[in-house]
């Protein structure tokens, strides 16, 4: 073999030679290959196709949502505690279950709706997605800095994102009369619409900020008892938010400004750090609730289930390769380990499919085989074969013929059944197509702004009359009339302002989605 890093070295100029990918030394990088000074241009120039076909290849799909985003690395180690009790008594999952039981895991922070150059300080959610490397295989937790989402319903997603995107005639980017003009007719938004436009919808920085599962998980122990699970992430760091100015001033001279906070921490050795807290719930119905458990517009009342810290998360190291690594990643809410588990929420089960569907069309069929998706701390044997870029064979079993299972000639066997196969509570049901019964829209968006301080309150208020200001007529209508079921004074504020009082709007039925409760109805007939 020819050591080209040898070779063509010019007098005292020890840098490594520049090859093609074949490992053929490259001697003319400048001029290609043709007859005469002047060309024609020759065909079989195989240095110069290999080069500008790679060059024509060089962008895969960027993400359809979250494109803009920044990947780093670290660890998570473990409390081994749900509050006074082991982990054990409530998941079987083993990293959570020794006291300093070290997990390496890869981060991506992104915004959402922005392509891969977009601002990022833009008012936008903030994705905060998790992959842990467990001896047990890869878990993704792929979660935002908000705790709530817009919708509850997969089916909804394309058109909330495509009522985010930029105008498919224009291409106007964020034009708040299509964004506001879905939300207005999605009462369920309301609680999401409160925090993004409060100073919590422009984090100050990726490592200020919180970060939630959102959906509803389980938990399942040794025993195969279940318990329902949100997630926390809180920043050792402290939350910090800008106002619309800041981000504003912010996004004159920089755009990628989160990204490059994040870098240059790590680069200082200012490693951020975050605390993962779990809230519980009995696996069970609970009409007692004044909201679903299940649904992801909510949060769980950290006073009836309070945060248990069960770990640590430092971020440490930054990608070597922005396209390896922060593009080729692949999250996904379908990768869970064993200790951990799905509950119906019906948003998760539509994420579910969503993830590695878009992935295989977007990275490639084998997107897992590659380094950054690998579950690289447990032993990966399957029988998948082929399809393009492919790049390893798994070990088979002692015959490596046997592509197959079930055989008598070799090959792989079927894990030996769970202690537990059977969980959680018994559902009956006829297929359907139904909203939740208990859809509460409002009473968490308003309770949100009455325990808001006086300076989050005129920010969340000037934000909203900023955005509805540039709204038709109707839309401003229809969102004053949700802010005032909300809560009067958030929405007798913003009215003002836009010119709109509550007997404007009191003739409004609401939305043929809409079954209004007792209440709600009390509230409508009472508007500011
Ligand atoms: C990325 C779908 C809801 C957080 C994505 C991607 C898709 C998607 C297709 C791009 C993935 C890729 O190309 O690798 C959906 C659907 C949803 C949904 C169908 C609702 C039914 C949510 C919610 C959250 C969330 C509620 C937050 C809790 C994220 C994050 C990423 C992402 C953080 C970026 C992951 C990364 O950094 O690679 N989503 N999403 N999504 N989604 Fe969702």
């Amino acid at each position: 073999m020819t050591d080209v890093a040898n070779q063509g070295s010019n007098g005292d100029d020890q840098r490594p030679v520049l090859t093609t990918r074949q490992g053929h030394p490259v001697h003319d990088n400048q001029n290609q290959r043709t007859v005469g000074a002047r060309g024609p241009a020759t065909l079989e120039n195989y240095q110069f196709l290999e080069k500008i076909s790679h060059f024509d290849r060089e962008r895969v799909p960027e993400r359809v949502v979250h494109a803009r985003g920044a990947l780093s690395y670290g660890t998570f180690t473990a409390t081994g505690k749900v509050g006074d009790q082991p982990a054990s008594t409530y998941t079987r999952a083993k990293l959570f279950q020794e006291a300093g039981k070290e997990t390496e895991v890869a981060v991506r922070f992104s915004t959402v709706a922005g392509g891969r150059d977009s601002s990022e300080a833009a008012r936008d959610p903030r994705g905060f997605a998790v992959k842990f490397y467990t001896e047990d295989g890869n878990w993704d937790l792929v979660g935002n800095n908000l705790g709530v989402f817009f919708i509850r319903d997969a089916i909804k997603f394309p058109d909330l994102i495509h009522s985010q995107k930029p105008d498919p005639v224009t291409f106007e980017r964020q034009v708040a009369n299509r964004v506001f003009d879905f939300i207005s007719q999605t009462p369920e938004a309301m609680h999401m619409v409160t925090l993004l436009f409060s100073p919590r919808g422009l984090p100050a920085s990726y490592r200020t900020q919180q970060g939630f599962g959102v959906n509803t998980y389980k938990w399942v122990n040794e025993a195969g008892e279940t318990q329902l699970v949100k997630y926390h992430w809180l920043p050792k760091q402290g939350v910090k938010s800008w106002t619309a100015e800041d981000a504003a001033n912010v996004q004159a001279n920089e755009l990628g400004a989160h990204t490059k906070d994040l870098y240059d921490a790590i680069d200082a050795g200012d490693f951020p750090e975050w605390d993962l807290h779990v809230q519980l719930m009995d696996d069970r119905e609970h009409p007692e609730l004044d909201f679903d458990p299940l649904d992801d517009t909510k949060v769980w009342p950290e006073e009836q289930f309070p945060l248990h810290h069960v770990g640590t998360m430092q971020l440490n190291r930054a990608p070597q390769n922005i396209f390896d690594e922060n593009e080729q990643i692949a999250f996904g809410t379908g990768v869970l380990v064993d200790g951990l588990d799905f509950s119906d929420d019906k948003m998760l089960v539509g994420r579910t499919f969503s993830y590695s569907d878009t992935q295989r069309y977007r990275v490639g069929a084998n997107y897992l085989q590659l380094p950054v998706n690998q579950a690289k701390n447990a032993q990966v044997r399957t029988n998948q074969r082929d399809g393009q870029m492919s790049y390893g064979v798994d070990p088979a079993g002692e015959n490596p013929h046997v592509n197959y299972e079930p055989s008598t000639l070799g090959g792989l066997q079927e894990a030996p059944a769970p202690r537990h196969d059977e969980q959680g509570p018994e559902i009956t049901g006829r297929l359907t197509r139904q909203r939740i019964p208990l859809t509460n829209d409002y009473q968490q968006a308003g309770e949100r702004y009455l325990l808001s301080e006086q300076w989050e309150k005129d920010d969340l208020v000037a934000n909203l009359v900023g955005a509805l200001g540039q709204c038709d007529r109707p839309i401003q209508e229809r969102m004053v009339w949700h802010l005032l079921m909300c809560e009067d004074e958030l929405g007798l504020r913003v009215g003002e302002k836009l010119d709109l009082s509550p007997d404007d709007v009191r003739h409004l039925e609401p939305l043929p989605s809409q079954t209004l409760t007792e209440d709600e109805l009390q509230r409508r007939s009472n508007l500011g």
